[in-house]
């Protein structure tokens, strides 16, 4: 048997790719699935998913109208760091509403020369058999992130990708392998709009309402503390901070003209929410200085700030 069969017959192994995406070989244990905005090369015997943007004229046409900005995954480190960690709160949600964590983690945001390589764990799977039974499933995880304030859009039943977004594990199981978006995303929940338009958050684009987070875990905080344990309850916790960071990073380096609008008038507007601002300003500055003094190169005022990749 030739090495070129061999590793078709591994390809024809591997979870098969959605109508618009093509693969080729490349090694025996290697596998691209080519995107419209990206590239995926999935290694099984590493068991890594490691996802690279590629520069598509549409996806950053649309980002630049809205955020008048580079698209943010493929140069803007702190945009990675802030997936990383939406992942982590997004799995943890998910292991508290369905009892298991259903979100493939980050392993890795590796910098290249052309830009930042996003690792992910392999999910060995096909895609989903029955589209009905993984819509269903998109629906339980599509409310729990309403509640809790996590950005629905990569799993709403209603995006017509995103049972794309979903291996089928061999007992039947489905486990989410893609939370970020490609385009800016045309669907805010009704319950998040006001919180979207305080924060700067619309147009949105894999935005967390932080705020409406923080609130779900403190009035869940026994639940949670029993359902996660106390070790992925503090990591819930940290994982939030970590994100809320970076979150803060990487959209206080673009001009987001029209977020800053909103946030202006529905600031101006929120007078209870003044006083909710006020308390969270004086947490958001001690995890702030705690990062800085763990990560000065993070600082969006370092000297060392090492936020866009070399060719950016
Ligand atoms: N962690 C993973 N484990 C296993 N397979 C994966 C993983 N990540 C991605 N894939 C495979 O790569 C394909 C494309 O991944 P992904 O959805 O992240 O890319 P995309 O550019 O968003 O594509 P699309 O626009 O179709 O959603 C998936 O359908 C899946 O088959
Ligand atoms: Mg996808």
């Amino acid at each position: 048997m030739t090495i070129l069969s061999e590793a078709k017959q591994q390809y024809n192994a591997q979870p098969q790719p959605p109508a618009s995406i093509t693969a080729d070989v490349n090694e025996a244990s290697l596998v691209t699935m080519k995107g419209i905005a990206s590239r995926v090369v999935l290694d099984r015997k590493n068991g890594t998913a490691t996802k690279k943007y590629r520069r598509h004229i549409l996806v950053r046409l649309l980002y630049w109208i809205a955020f008048q900005s580079s698209f943010p995954y493929i140069c803007n480190r702190a945009a990675l760091k802030a997936a990383e960690y939406r992942r982590r709160v997004a799995g943890l949600i998910t292991k508290f509403f369905l009892g298991r964590d259903v979100v493939a983690p980050v392993l890795e945001v590796r910098e290249g020369s052309d830009g930042f390589a996003f690792v992910t764990e392999y999910v060995e799977g096909t895609k989903p058999r029955d589209t009905k039974k993984a819509r269903q499933f998109l629906g339980q995880i599509s409310d729990a992130f309403i509640e809790t304030g996590l950005p629905p859009w990569q799993v709403s039943p209603s995006n017509p990708r995103s049972v794309g977004n979903l291996i089928e594990t061999e007992d039947g199981d489905y486990r989410i392998i893609d939370l970020e978006s490609n385009i800016v995303t045309p669907m805010v929940p009704i319950s998040g709009l006001w919180g979207a338009a305080r924060d700067g958050h619309l147009p949105a684009f894999d935005d967390v309402d932080v705020p409406r987070l923080r609130a779900f875990v403190a009035s869940h905080e026994g639940e949670l503390r029993t359902t996660l344990g106390p070790s992925d309850y503090r990591d819930l916790q940290y994982a939030i901070d970590r994100y809320d960071y970076y979150e803060t990073l990487w959209h206080s380096n673009e001009p987001r003209i029209w977020g800053r609008i909103t946030r202006f008038v529905a600031r101006a507007l929120d007078f209870p929410g003044h006083a909710r601002a006020l308390r969270n300003r004086g947490r958001k500055s001690q995890v702030l200085q705690q990062e800085g003094g763990e990560q000065q190169t993070d600082s969006p005022h370092s000297t060392l700030n090492k936020e866009h990749c070399a060719t950016c």
